[in-house]
């Protein structure tokens, strides 16, 4: 990526960081986007996961990261029975609860502060898990602490995953190469011998890069 599109791109997330709080109607729900949470109304990928979660009916999932609960609050609303938000960063888990009692027609959604899945109860196990991580290393770290974004995080929830999901069960992410490539989930699952499949393809997406979703699923 070049320092020009890096630049823009820090720009519009200190612009959003600069408004938090802020409250805003996204996809029919009222989201209140917390001081220090992800802007998920600047993602790439947000809105694109939420609508192609409605492709998939687990009975047991995961937002990963959750941040201000979005994914989340998608998955209550098209039906899944139990859905975890997970997030290691102290705000998302504020920000979340507080977006879960503003929606209170999607029901009830298991909330965990948690470094990947530390903090989960061992026995509970996945149909589908959604991580829309940091794409790259440092960044602005106001939105949860990011040493180890892109490739280092992905890694370690690859294998963590590993042993939490059931058969059949699937995991989406995204990615915009606007990082390196060796934080391309493609590469660190294939290395990690997962299969995967390219869901969605946009060719250098908001000027910023490739943006590419994917679905990763263990072997039979
Ligand atoms: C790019 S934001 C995505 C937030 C939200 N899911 C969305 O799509 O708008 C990444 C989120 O992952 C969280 N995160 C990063 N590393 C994590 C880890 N090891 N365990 C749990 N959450 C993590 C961050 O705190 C942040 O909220």
């Amino acid at each position: 990526m070049s320092s020009d599109t890096m630049a823009l791109r820090v720009a519009e997330l200190m612009k959003a960081y600069d408004k938090q709080p802020y409250t805003t109607e996204f996809d029919g729900f009222q989201l209140k986007i917390g001081k220090g949470v992800f802007p998920t109304d600047v993602s790439f990928a947000t809105l694109k996961l939420g609508h192609i979660l409605g492709n998939y009916h687990p009975e047991y999932a995961i937002d990963m990261g959750c941040g201000c609960g979005y994914l989340a609050l998608v998955m209550r609303r098209n039906g899944v029975p139990k859905v975890y938000a997970a997030d290691r960063h102290p705000p998302a888990i504020e920000c979340v609860l507080e977006n879960i009692r503003n929606n209170p027609e999607v029901g009830p959604i298991e909330v965990c502060q948690s470094d990947l899945f530390q903090e989960i109860e061992k026995e509970v196990v996945f149909d589908l898990m959604v991580f829309n991580h940091f794409y790259r290393p440092g960044g602005t770290g106001i939105f949860g602490e990011n040493d180890d974004g892109g490739k280092d995080v992905f890694q370690r929830f690859l294998s963590e995953a590993k042993h939490r999901l059931n058969a059949g069960g699937v995991i989406l992410t995204s990615f915009v190469k606007m990082s390196d490539p060796e934080n391309d989930p493609q590469a660190i699952a294939i290395q990690e011998g997962f299969n995967l499949r390219t869901l969605l393809t946009e060719e250098n997406y908001m000027n910023m890069g490739d943006l590419f979703i994917y679905e990763i699923s263990l072997g039979a």
